[in-house]
């Protein structure tokens, strides 16, 4: 046993001789304790240990686990880096949950380099170019809104989760998009499917995802991230049910959605060698759009549902204004943005508050590169601090509070602020940011014009902290909505 312990000390020894050669040359951070790093401190206050990190200045080290993470606090900085250096700073880490759920494909989790470039390409050409049916995005989330409404109508004037119903209609839009298809509120399997969806999200940004990522051995003993690959088969199970049906109704002259142009493209490219399209890349990538484009948008509106109604003299401010310019009945559209400056500010400070991906999504470097003095290794992981830089005293007139003038001028009309990095920047730039932003503004704006969002009087206080992993999601909570009087006389302006 003597020796046991002798041994088990020398590991210690060398692990802490290791970790402080490695620190030396390191941007400077928290202390990493030997092992786990600064895993410890951050899983117990991971807000405040993200937006602290500010204090070691515009890049620091975190060690996630035994390997360091360099973590990039300032927009100069992340611009230098995910910009000017961008084909550098913009592979992806090697993360053994995703490996085991995805086999490595999709778009998300796939490093720089040609199936990245195929796919993310793909996505974005055929989201923008081709028709996706008959109608534009803006109208399908104008109809979407009015559903949402009208569900929350069902619950008027009693306490109800909205969690459901607004992801249930925000994934509507993207399921438009690549399934074809949207799913009724009351519809049982997609509502399990939205569950299943928004527990992987949970686990794998928690320490079950950690633990895994640390020791992946674990994968051969039961678990909580048994459920998560179970949840993530169900989940592809799904998808390619759809992509069977769509391949017996496919019709080339008539594409109907992302699903059928995938499969066309798997025919077209089929005879050359350096093809990324085939059955489980587009499995992977469908899988990966309807995460990415269902989880983001739901939380930014339940964070920007906790605003309103924290901020009830905020929420009224933009009820005014959209009856005033659209009236009771005109529903809006993206070019009401001029003629809504209020709500469209109010719209970026959710974003810019609401900090849904607080370090961003996790990037890697693909060769060794300089950055503000320090060499920073081939594979090294880079966080960009998304949260800090939104909330940087320097950048912003309100930056620790919820205040839509952060995004007005002194006239009060919108002004643009460049720091505001909701979305990230460079070649990994958020892939769904414009349809991000056409569903955060209809259906914002579709919602305080008709209803008017309440506390439950007997709601208990809500932790604003949320829970983080790599997405800050609000815990659950219930709201009281009531219909609008239609008591203004409203002189509606057409667009
Ligand atoms: C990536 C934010 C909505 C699809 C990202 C990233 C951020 C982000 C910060 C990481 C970028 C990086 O690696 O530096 C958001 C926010 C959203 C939103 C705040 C809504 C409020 C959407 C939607 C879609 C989407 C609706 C649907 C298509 C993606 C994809 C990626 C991504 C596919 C990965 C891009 C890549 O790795 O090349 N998003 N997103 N996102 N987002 Fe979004």
């Amino acid at each position: 046993s003597l020796a046991v312990l002798l041994g088990l000390v020398t590991l210690v020894l060398l692990e802490i001789f290791k970790l402080i050669a490695s620190k030396s040359r390191c941007p400077p951070g928290p202390t990493p304790l030997p092992f786990v790093g600064n895993l410890i401190q951050f899983m117990k206050d991971p807000v405040n240990t993200t937006r602290s990190t500010l204090q070691y200045g515009e890049l620091c080290s975190m060690y996630v686990g035994r390997r360091p993470m360099i973590v990039l606090n300032t927009y100069e900085v992340v611009k230098e880096a995910l910009v000017q250096k961008g084909s550098v700073y913009s592979g992806r880490p090697y993360m053994p949950l995703i490996e085991w759920i995805s086999n490595g494909y999709g778009i998300v989790a796939v490093t720089y380099g040609h199936a990245w470039r195929q796919q993310r390409r793909f996505a974005l050409h055929t989201f923008r170019n081709f028709g996706l049916g008959k109608k534009t995005v803006e109208e399908r989330v104008v109809e979407e809104a009015h559903c949402l409404i009208t569900e929350m109508l069902k619950h008027e004037g009693k306490a109800f989760n909205p969690m459901h119903p607004i992801m249930n209609a925000v994934s509507n839009i993207i399921c438009s998009m690549v399934f074809g298809d949207r799913f009724d509120y009351d519809n049982k399997r997609f509502a399990k499917l939205l569950e299943i969806l928004n527990e992987n999200i949970r686990l794998s940004g928690s320490a079950v995802g950690l633990i895994f990522n640390l020791i992946p051995f674990i994968k051969y003993l039961p678990g909580p991230h048994q459920k998560v690959r179970q949840n993530a088969s169900a989940l592809i199970g799904f998808i390619r049910e759809v992509m069977e049906e769509h391949r017996e109704k496919l019709d080339e002259e008539n594409l109907r959605d992302y699903i059928d142009a995938y499969l066309v493209e798997i025919s077209k490219q089929e005879s050359k060698e350096d093809s990324t399209f085939h059955e489980e890349n587009l499995l992977m990538s469908t899988a990966d759009l309807f995460l990415a484009g269902t989880e983001t948008t739901t939380t930014t509106l339940r964070w920007g549902l906790i605003f309103m109604m924290n901020h009830p003299e905020v929420q009224e401010r933009c009820h005014e204004e959209i009856v005033r310019v659209l009236g009771y009945d005109r529903s809006p559209c993206m070019d009401d943005r001029i003629r809504l400056p209020y709500t469209h500010a109010t719209v970026h400070e959710i974003l810019r508050f609401g900090n849904i991906v607080p370090l961003g999504v996790v990037h890697q470097t693909t060769e060794e590169s300089q950055l503000r003095g320090y060499t920073i290794p081939k594979g090294t992981e880079i966080a960009p601090n998304l949260m800090a830089i939104m909330q940087d005293k320097e950048h912003w007139k309100h930056p620790d509070t919820f205040n839509p003038e952060n995004f007005l001028d002194e006239n009060g009309q919108f002004c643009k602020n460049e720091f505001f990095l909701a979305f990230s920047l460079g070649p990994r730039v958020c892939l769904g940011e414009s349809l991000a932003r056409t569903e955060l503004f209809i259906f914002l704006t579709s919602l305080l014009q008709k209803l008017q969002f309440s506390w439950p009087p007997d709601a208990p206080p809500i932790d604003m902290d949320g829970i983080m992993g790599v997405i800050r999601m609000p815990y659950n909570f219930s709201i009281i909505c009531r219909s609008r009087e239609r008591s203004v006389p409203s002189s509606p302006v057409t667009p």
